[in-house]
């Protein structure tokens, strides 16, 4: 054990129990908090084990007692004294050492606290800014050495899953050339070349590719990855990926090694089981379903199409939007019926702020349907409507009547804000699903032109390729998500491993030869030096365990975050350098209101 001095720690404060009753300990650790019980004090000391409470009293620690008196909180103290059993009645079965107590016969005071902008106590009430600030205070929480503790426990039981199958965990280049994963690049000058610049890695995927060409195989990788894109709770400018290729594999094969991986993981790290093989959706089948590609399967609610249904019928709004090329839309949320007029308007008013011009709603009574739609259907249109969503007395019925690229999603949203009001998503439940074939490009209108769904890596269906040229938006690729509880916990895609189609590709997708050469020269010279088929996928490791641990924000598990506006409060990052350093980096900045303006 650890010493200070002459004192040698003998115990952490946590291991403390029944069975060391008698003995003399030394402990070191934080005062969590003082309390003067007529004239004995006790304070509960933590360190990264746990915590115990210590007793001070006049008559058992002599000496001591006056120091115990200066022990304030957040103090860093050594403690020597006897371990006892807690007077009767005394016990506290909320705390693993509550049996239990110690004897101060000698405290020393390590270190003192000035004053704390907050005690780790009382973090949960503090402004989140706040807490980032003073990050270690914050951290000083045990929910985070169990978060910590968790995180490290995944990387070490995925580390040993994969060496078990046969993967060299192999680390690639941070300072780098751009890699495209549709987030603008980090930037880092060079000194040594004036006006050019490394790009901090968007992601490992190049150069896993490229050790593929070297014939390693498998190879794995806890990735730092930096895109400088919009932040969200699920999103932060810097993260982990857990990277791996693979050589010579096919998607099932894929598929299963990742089931595999999940299901030891679950069980390894929290005990539960992940059923194996995981459902699978075709992209398109997921917007139809769900109104999106990354589903909450927890959540049943599935959307139906009544389109053709309502085309012909005496409901006009219903009509017309079917007429004019888009979709009537719905979902049926079983014991609906019960909501109020109120909570009808709310979920309307959210649909119109998602972009829909209205929510219908129908309200399931035993003999009569609520609804302000409700005349102006005949009777039968009104039984067809609602033995096609499948509704039962009770139920409500909710419809949007828009374009497709409005119905889905505004569907989508109500699905996930009624599984949040009605509870119908516990964060204990796991529930994952592969989405695949997604298209391989899309059209960009404001550029006008096609680009890469996944990444322009990834390699179409080989029965597909003949439309690249002639039907584009046809392409299927042979990508593929895994989604958990509704958000993208992975992606991957097999890969283009010859020079030809990736040539083709970069093509199609506006880059000029000489611009392809320029910037993925190095990959395409690989390819044609012996490239093997490859294929492969990287997990938000950050977003993994959020999940995981039923946490609502990847902060919560990255032990230095950033806000979200891609700063850090602790160090103040980014700050100003010198002008020496720009001098030496060749920059120079430009006037605050020229870097404001928008050109
Ligand atoms: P992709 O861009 O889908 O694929 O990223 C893989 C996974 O990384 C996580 N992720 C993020 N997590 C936190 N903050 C972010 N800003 C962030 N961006 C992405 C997501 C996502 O599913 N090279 C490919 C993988 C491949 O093809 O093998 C790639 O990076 O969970």
């Amino acid at each position: 054990m650890e010493t200070v001095g002459d004192l040698r720690r003998t115990h952490g404060c946590g291991e403390l129990c029944v069975d060391h009753i008698g003995e003399n300990v030394v402990l070191m650790g934080w005062v969590k908090r003082q309390r003067d019980h007529g004239g004995v004090i006790f304070f509960d000391l933590r360190d990264r084990t746990g915590i115990v409470q210590v007793v001070l009293s006049p008559d058992e620690s002599g000496d001591v007692f006056a120091k115990g008196e200066t022990a304030r909180a957040e103090y860093v103290v050594a403690v020597r004294g006897e371990v006892r059993r807690r007077p009767p009645g005394t016990e506290n079965p909320k705390m693993a050492t509550g049996e239990i107590e110690v004897v101060a016969k000698e405290l020393r005071i390590l270190n003192t606290v000035r004053s704390l902008p907050f005690y780790p106590d009382e973090a949960e009430s503090v402004d989140e800014a706040l807490r980032l600030r003073y990050r270690y205070l914050d951290l000083r929480r045990p929910k985070y050495w169990e978060i910590f503790a968790m995180r490290h426990r995944a990387a070490q039981e995925i580390r040993n899953f994969l060496t078990r199958k046969g993967f060299l965990e192999i680390e690639t280049p941070m300072l780098t050339r751009s890699t495209p994963e549709g987030a603008r690049d980090y930037l880092v000058p060079s000194r040594i070349y004036p006006g050019r610049f490394y790009a901090l890695p968007q992601s490992p995927q190049l150069f896993k590719q490229i050790l593929m060409v070297a014939g390693f195989e498998r190879y794995f990788q806890f990735a730092r990855c930096f895109r400088d894109e919009d932040l969200r709770a699920d999103r932060q400018p810097e993260f982990t990926q857990l990277d791996l290729e693979m050589s010579f594999i096919s998607e099932e094969e894929l598929f299963a090694l990742v089931e595999e991986m999940l299901a030891d993981l679950f069980s390894q790290v929290l005990e539960k089981n992940v059923k194996t093989p995981f459902p699978r959706l075709k992209y398109r089948e997921a917007l139809d379903r769900y109104g999106t590609d990354k589903p909450d399967t927890r959540i049943g609610m599935e959307i139906t199409n009544v389109s053709a249904l309502v085309a012909e019928s005496s409901c006009k709004i219903f009509a017309q939007t079917v007429q004019k090329g888009g979709v009537v839309k719905g979902i049926r949320v079983p014991e609906g019926a019960t909501f109020s007029r109120r909570v009808l308007d709310e979920l309307s008013r959210l649909a119109v702020d998602w972009g829909a011009r209205g929510l219908a709603w129908f309200v399931l009574g035993g003999e009569e349907v609520k609804s302000p739609l409700a005349k102006l259907f005949t009777a039968q249109e009104m039984e067809a409507l609602i033995t096609a969503m499948g509704g039962k007395p009770g139920d409500l019925l909710l419809f949007v009547a828009d374009k497709d690229e409005v119905a889905g999603p505004v569907l989508a949203n109500l699905r996930l804000e009624l599984a949040r009001r009605l509870q119908l998503a516990k964060p204990e439940d796991f529930s994952f699903v592969w989405i695949t074939e997604f298209p391989l490009l899309e059209y960009n209108e404001d550029e006008k032109r096609w680009e890469a769904v996944h990444h322009p890596f990834t390699a179409p269906y080989e029965e597909d390729i003949g439309f690249l040229e002639t039907a584009p938006e046809k392409v299927r690729a042979r990508a593929y998500d895994l989604i958990l509880n509704g958000t993208e916990i992975g992606g991957g895609s097999i890969r283009n491993y010859r020079r030809d189609l990736q040539e083709k590709i970069f093509r199609i997708i506006g880059l000029p030869e000489e611009e392809a050469q320029e910037k993925f020269g190095f990959l395409l010279e690989a390819l044609d030096c012996g490239a093997p088929p490859h294929g492969g996928i990287a997990f938000g490791f950050d977003r993994l365990l959020m999940l995981m641990l039923g946490r609502e924000t990847i902060r919560d598990v990255i032990a230095f975050p950033k806000t979200q506006s891609a700063t850090c409060l602790l160090t103040q990052a980014p700050a100003s350098v010198t002008p020496r350093q720009l001098e030496e980096l060749h920059i120079s900045i430009l006037e605050r209101a020229e870097q404001k303006s928008p050109r």
